[in-house]
């Protein structure tokens, strides 16, 4: 009988599950990403549907389906394993999940719970017939409060309260779901009281937490949940889960600033949007973001804080390497308003984002005006910048020249300006991995071994002497074996057959990035092993004629002249092989 954990991995393909969380793109026999642990603007994360396993060249996370999940959910293994194999459909009969999972499990029964209830007394119960009356004034149609599954939170204090307890949630739990409150000497009372409710969901659609939105003009607005097992306010984006397809259809995200303008968007059939929760947005949901799209929208309100908050998204997302334009708002204080006044503006335009440099001119000619000496200066001082930024020297004469002509004064003016600013470049952050030293033979060994795998092709003339490394002359020999056997490499044979002490090093090249360039072409994976096993050669032949010369020397001081003048015939002998390569690989 197989074990559930084999059972949930044979049935859960890894190229798949990753690629609901990344796009994925064939390479050669593998497949290849940017990782989404890790900022990167080339992929170096590739996946091998033989193995099933994965691994990130650039910060080293690897490993199998389990692996990933844990990663990227941040689930222990038991969560892991019961989350894939809900997903594979595969019964898990005597699963006991630890204090920590169990508690989680708590967590999100409760809040799932307690937005069925907000649901309900939203739609259906009287209740909430105010706060439905609000919704609809603001033309949020029953569509989207089924969607998104709005509530209300009634006013009574203890209605949530009684509600989860009856169902058999302790208060300590509830307080930690952050439902409610406790409040001394009289029991406990409901966090959310007379508030339209926002679940908030995870990648998958449950319900972590909740945005809670006053009814008229009570302060606080909003009411998030607090910091809870299940929730961090700076790890979510409200709407990913029902925008997450679209985005990666699209390529491409929309961020709004509140949630109002998500649903608004959703409800016109714009769907690739998403809102931080709050205005600051957060390094974590532009990784999030970035796992589905490199290409960001920001359409943030047009009021002085959405202004600072779309330049601090700017700078934050360009950081990690994503493109960014922004969506200038016409008409309208946010995209809410624009979208009930007139929807084609809205979509109009998502189509005709601006570059950011357009946007820090336009936003500074609309801070200071252009009419007297100072506001230039002002503009100058906002923008320039910015401008030193850009690395394209075209691209930069064309921004020097639209900034010149704003201000009024010739190219060179502004281009000497420009050189005061020096611009530090937002470097790609290089993950911390520990320095390996490996020598160049070694690289080259893995290298030849890794065309061998990917190719499947053994030529002749590729022997076990190419290889100093013993453990990639045993995984060349094994190779060599099943070659001699069947005639080629067969991937999914070796790996079952494998002795454990080999894997990681047949993972690690079965996963190497090669490129499709030369994986597709037979003749040029031939053309790459026959200069491999050049370069090896040379490599082996300059540290054998290395030593020799060694040795020469020592002879000279200490030995015999017969002996030093042997060796001096063997140096000419293996150096003239440094001219004259063999070449007898087919
Ligand atoms: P907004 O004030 O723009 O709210 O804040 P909104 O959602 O667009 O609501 P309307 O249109 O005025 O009704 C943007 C976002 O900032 C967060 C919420 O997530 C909100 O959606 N916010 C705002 C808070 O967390 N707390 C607040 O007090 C206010
Ligand atoms: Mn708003």
């Amino acid at each position: 009988m197989e074990s559930p954990i084999e059972e949930v991995k044979n049935r859960i393909d890894i190229v798949g599950l990753i690629s609901e969380y990344v796009t994925v793109k064939k390479a050669g026999r593998n497949f290849k990403a940017l990782c989404p642990f890790h900022p990167e603007k080339t992929p170096s994360f590739m996946i091998s549907p033989e193995r099933q396993i994965f691994k990130c060249f650039g910060c080293n996370e690897g490993g199998d389906v389990f692996a990933f999940i844990k990663r990227s959910e941040g689930m222990e293994f038991g969560e892991a394993l019961k989350f894939l194999a809900d997903k594979a459909g595969v019964k898990l009969p005597d699963y006991k999940p630890g204090g920590e999972e169990k508690l989680k499990e708590t967590v999100l029964e409760a809040n799932r719970l307690t937005s069925e209830l907000y649901h309900y007394l939203l739609v259906s119960h009287s209740s909430g017939k105010r706060a439905l009356e609000y919704l609809k004034a603001r033309r949020v149609t029953d569509k989207s409060i089924k969607d998104f599954q709005i509530g209300f939170s009634p006013g009574g204090n203890d209605t949530l309260v009684k509600f989860l307890t009856k169902r058999g949630f302790i208060p300590k739990d509830l307080i930690t779901a952050g439902l409610i409150l406790p409040s001394f000497g009289k029991g406990m009372y409901d966090r959310f009281r007379d508030r339209i409710t926002f679940p908030i969901r995870n990648l998958q659609g449950k319900v972590i937490g909740f945005s809670a939105r006053s009814l008229g003009s009570n302060q606080p607005k909003y009411m998030n949940s607090p910091e809870t097992p299940v929730f961090s306010k700076s790890g979510v984006l409200f709407g990913m889960d029902r925008a997450k397809g679209e985005i990666k259809k699209q390529n491409e995200a929309v961020l709004v600033e509140g949630n109002i303008d998500v649903v608004s968007s959703h409800q016109v059939g714009i769907t690739n949007v998403v809102a931080p929760l709050g205005t600051s947005l957060t390094e974590k949901q532009l990784e999030i973001l970035r796992r589905f799209t490199e290409t960001l929208l920001i359409s943030f309100d047009t009021d002085i804080a959405g202004d600072a908050a779309a330049k601090r998204g700017i700078d934050m997302a360009e950081k990690i390497g994503m493109n960014i334009k922004v969506v200038q708002l016409t008409e309208g204080k946010d995209p809410d308003e624009i979208i009930r006044n007139n929807p084609n503006l809205w979509k109009e335009s998502l189509k005709k984002p601006i570059p950011v440099y357009d946007y820090y001119i336009n936003s500074a000619i609309k801070g200071f005006g252009t009419s007297d000496p100072y506001a230039k200066k002002k503009i100058a001082k906002e923008v320039l910048p910015q401008i030193a930024r850009i690395n394209d020297e075209i691209v930069k004469a064309h921004y020097i020249n639209k900034l010149s002509g704003i201000l009024g004064v010739e190219d060179s003016a502004v281009a000497t300006e420009l050189g005061r600013y020096k611009f530090s470049a937002g470097e790609e952050k290089s993950p911390q991995v520990k320095p390996e030293i490996i020598s160049q033979t070694n690289l080259l060994e893995k290298y030849l071994l890794a065309l061998i795998i990917q190719s499947g092709d053994l030529p002749k003339g590729v022997g076990e002497d190419l290889f100093g490394d013993a453990e990639l002359k045993d995984l060349f020999n094994l190779i060599r074996n099943q070659v001699k056997k069947i005639g080629k490499v067969r991937i999914r044979n070796l790996g079952n057959q494998m002795p454990e002490a080999l894997l990681a090093v047949f993972d690690e090249l079965i996963l190497l990035n090669i490129g499709e360039e030369i994986l597709e072409f037979p003749e040029r994976i031939k053309k790459e092993i026959i200069s491999c096993v050049k370069r090896i050669k040379s490599l082996n032949l300059r540290a054998e004629l290395k030593d020799l010369s060694l040795a020469i020397k020592q002879q000279e001081i200490t030995g015999s002249e017969g002996k030093t003048r042997q060796l001096v015939e063997k140096f000419q002998k293996l150096s003239s092989g440094l001219v004259e390569p063999e070449q007898n690989i087919s």
